[in-house]
């Protein structure tokens, strides 16, 4: 039986990654201590999805342990010696990070490096799958010029015409602390590809959503802007008057992805793994489109600042996926997303 090692477990990618792992007949590792409750105090509290994945997955084994943790994670490695390893654990959020630069930047970029060199000694074939971010890219997509439409921003230049493509500059942009934390992560899993020629890849995400997403105002906007859309509770907009584009992807969209991944790895790759320009929406559309699953008006307020380098319009330009793994796609629309989402808050007990 095969073995896959999964860190942030509880979160929104892990535990569907556990999930579709586990469908597939391997025998999954679990790796979280709950951090995102002491990041995002208890809104951002996952154990009620760690419960979840201990009900529904047989012989799940969860691992109370912290990725900041070097020699703890190196023993685990050696111990389980995964066939894979799927690294989802993070400090998730760009807007935090500045009250919390040790905690950031020793979860995101030296918890990768734990991992990384963990699995150099003890696990080296298995395909290592990192989830970094868009926000390597820092704000430097605001500099393409934009149109405004009637409910949304949109690239005005034909050169993003598919969105942002991998080969887009890292560099010369104000990333937020988050950002540059993801953007150390990245290039050392990309190198630890490069240089000890490991199966390693850096997926730079979107947003990504499910219904498994333990929402909070500083991440996870969607599952946010649902669960305040049910409380009738005020969500606030920040800025470019609501009109502001994010491509989103589902989590069980992920999951598949990194399969293909999994099952035909190159080293040292990095993939922009979003919704792509079909799974666009800007803040006031998913009003729209929430109000029509969930039958009640969006409550919200305008703040005329927006957030420090937040992008304006983002989609992931999915061609360099599509054309590596041809048999993946985009399966759950934006609306089918939003729909499972409406769903999954009106049953949730955290
Ligand atoms: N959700 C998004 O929109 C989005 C967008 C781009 C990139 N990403 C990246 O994808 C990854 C997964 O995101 P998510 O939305 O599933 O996040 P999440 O917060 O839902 O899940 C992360 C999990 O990691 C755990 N964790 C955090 N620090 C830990 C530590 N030190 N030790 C052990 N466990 C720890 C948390 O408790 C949480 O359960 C992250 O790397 C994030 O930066 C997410």
């Amino acid at each position: 039986m095969k073995t896959i090692l999964v860190t942030g477990s509880s979160g929104l990618v892990g535990s569907e990654v556990c999930v579709y792992f586990a469908n597939k007949g391997y025998q999954v590792h679990g790796v979280d201590n709950n951090q995102r409750a002491v990041f995002f105090g208890p809104q951002g509290d996952t154990r009620w999805n760690q419960r979840r994945l201990a009900k529904i997955i047989k012989d799940f084994r969860h691992h109370e342990a912290d990725i900041r943790d070097r020699t703890g994670i190196l023993n685990l490695i050696k111990e389980v010696k995964p066939n894979v390893i799927v690294h989802t654990a993070a400090q998730p959020s760009h807007d935090s990070a500045a009250a919390i630069p040790f905690d950031d930047f020793d979860t995101n970029a030296v918890g990768t490096l734990n991992m990384l060199e963990a699995a150099r000694q003890f696990a080296p074939e298995a395909p290592f799958v990192h989830m970094s971010t868009n926000k390597v890219y820092g704000d430097a997509p605001n500099k393409i010029k934009l149109k405004e439409l009637e409910t949304r921003w949109d690239y005005d230049d034909e050169n993003y015409e598919h969105g942002i493509a991998e080969t887009f500059t890292i560099d010369q942009s104000k990333h937020s602390l988050f950002g540059a934390s993801k953007v150390a992560a990245d290039v050392m899993v990309q190198e630890y590809g490069r240089y000890f020629n490991m199966p390693t890849c850096a997926l730079r995400g979107g947003c990504l959503t499910g219904p498994n997403h333990t929402g909070v105002e500083l991440h996870g906007f969607l599952s946010y802007l649902v669960k305040c859309n049910l409380e009738g509770k005020k969500y606030s907009v920040f800025g470019y008057k609501g009109k502001q584009v994010r491509d989103n992807i589902h989590s069980h969209d992920i999951a598949r992805f990194m399969e293909a991944f999994i099952d035909m790895p190159c080293a040292g790759e990095g993939y922009n793994l979003g919704g792509g320009k079909n799974n666009t929406c800007s803040i006031i559309e998913a009003f729209a489109i929430t109000e029509k699953f969930s039958g009640r008006k969006q409550v919200y307020e305008y703040v005329d600042t927006n957030r420090e380098g937040d992008h304006i319009c983002y989609y992931s330009d999915l061609r360099k996926m599509r054309s590596h793994y041809p048999a993946w796609n985009i399966t759950v629309s934006l609306e089918e997303t939003i729909r499972q989402i409406v769903e999954a808050w009106k049953d949730r007990v955290i």
